[in-house]
């Protein structure tokens, strides 16, 4: 891999705009906040343009300068990332929505988009010289930060409730993280691993509570204005759970058009959420800036079953800064559309996914996407990971049977 400069310049917090070190470890803002890496995009300008792009490896490692890791021998990468844009020509007409693509990371090691911010985080953590890292999960995270943990080394204890999808334990497990369960919530798990990391001096990557696990989410963002000819689309609606992917695609698309690779008005983002937990949906129906506490929340989206982000206030800027909107489903939607996508398109996508695929065609019934429009649909992950989600009946023949012809 050949080396590229970084054009990362601190660590800056969106409340109140304390500046740190980037070459130290930081966790949150003395404020409380957790804190974004700042690029100096205008020395970025002088030497990085579209041009400088071409020729370079379809990962996510293209965007060197808009990444935080200082060296590439501290890169810990499995070729994740430029994941494809597909059109969705039927199930387009099905939902009224002409040109309707989806973004497919269930193509990316592990399964999941968390494969990117394991990526990027777990380099990082590396180069600043962690040994061992805890944080809680929902299951897909664990997994991706316990496989890039293996590769670099580095020891990652995950702490995950007993509900979230049992092929995640056994990644976790199968990677030799140190795992465990909690009959809970996320956020139960949030409070174990905030007490152990201060007790026993790890490196804590919770959501949010490091900042480059969004700089590796940011390049859904990158990669969809690239691939759309540096042309972005009108609508991308994401998953929202904590919240990192839709505000990692806002930092990318503001750092390109800070850069000139973009122009114009930035694409609507969507957030979407389960009615079962829908803390920023109802943040944004009070026009709020932070949300509350969502109390027994449940949805057969796990991933997104997030009942308080640390990040919220940051999701509602980006739904407001870009004209975008909350939107809740509930999971018989969310079960429908994904058969829906299923046998419609061949595509077999995670809950989370077919979330946005049933918001995306109650906005348009609303009319808020318009007819003409471009929708992108960002499924976070792979339908094979959600064994147990869907279940049919599936009759069986005896060994002599001759079927009928249909
Ligand atoms: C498949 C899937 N989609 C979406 C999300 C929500 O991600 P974010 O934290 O970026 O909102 C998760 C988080 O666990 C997930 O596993
Ligand atoms: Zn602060």
């Amino acid at each position: 891999m050949s080396k590229i400069n970084s054009f990362a310049k601190n660590l800056r917090c969106p409340k109140c705009g304390r500046e740190y070190e980037i070459n130290e470890i930081h966790q949150l803002c003395e404020c409380g906040s957790p804190l974004l890496v700042s690029y100096d995009l205008k020395e970025a300008a002088k030497q990085f343009n579209k041009e400088s792009l071409k020729g370079r490896e379809k990962s996510l490692w293209r965007y060197r300068e808009l990444l935080p890791v200082q060296d590439d021998e501290n890169i810990v990468s499995l070729g994740e990332g430029f994941t494809p844009v597909i059109p969705l020509k039927k199930a387009g007409e099905k939902s009224g929505i002409s040109k309707l693509f989806i973004k497919d990371e269930g193509v990316i090691p592990t399964g999941t988009f968390k494969a990117r911010g394991a990526a990027v985080g777990v380099s990082r953590a590396k180069e600043l010289g962690v040994k061992v890292l805890s944080m809680p999960t929902n299951g897909n995270a664990g997994a991706a930060w316990s496989i890039y943990s293996a590769r670099a080394g580095l020891k990652a204890v995950i702490i995950m409730p007993e509900d979230a999808p049992s092929i995640t334990r056994n990644e976790c497990a199968a990677a030799g993280a140190d795992l465990y369960l909690v009959k809970g919530l996320i956020s139960d798990c949030g409070k174990i691993v905030a007490r152990s990391v201060k007790e026993n001096g790890w490196f804590d990557a919770s959501t949010l509570k490091e900042p480059y696990r969004i700089e590796g989410k940011k390049t859904m963002g990158l990669e969809i204005a690239e691939q759309f000819g540096w042309k972005t689309p009108d609508v991308i609606l994401y998953p929202t759970g904590g919240g990192v992917g839709i505000v990692g695609i806002y930092k990318a698309l503001t750092e390109l058009k800070e850069l000139g690779f973009i122009e114009g008005k930035l694409p609507r983002l969507v957030a979407v959420q389960a009615e079962g937990c829908s803390p920023i949906v109802k943040a944004y129906n009070e026009r709020k800036n932070e949300s509350e506490f969502f109390e027994d929340s449940k949805t057969v989206a796990f991933g997104i079953n997030v009942p308080k982000a640390l990040g919220d206030f940051l999701v509602l800027e980006a739904i407001y800064k870009t004209d975008g909107c909350a939107i809740a489903v509930d999971d018989e939607k969310i079960l429908s559309a994904l058969k829906e996508l299923a046998q419609t398109e061949g595509t077999f996508v995670c809950p989370e996914g077919a979330a946005i695929y049933a918001a995306a065609k109650e906005l348009r019934k609303d009319n808020w996407i318009k007819e003409g429009e471009s929708v992108v649909l960002l499924n976070t992950g792979a339908g094979i990971k959600y064994p147990d989600t869907l279940s049919f009946d599936v009759p069986y023949l005896e060994k002599d049977a001759v079927l009928p012809l249909r």
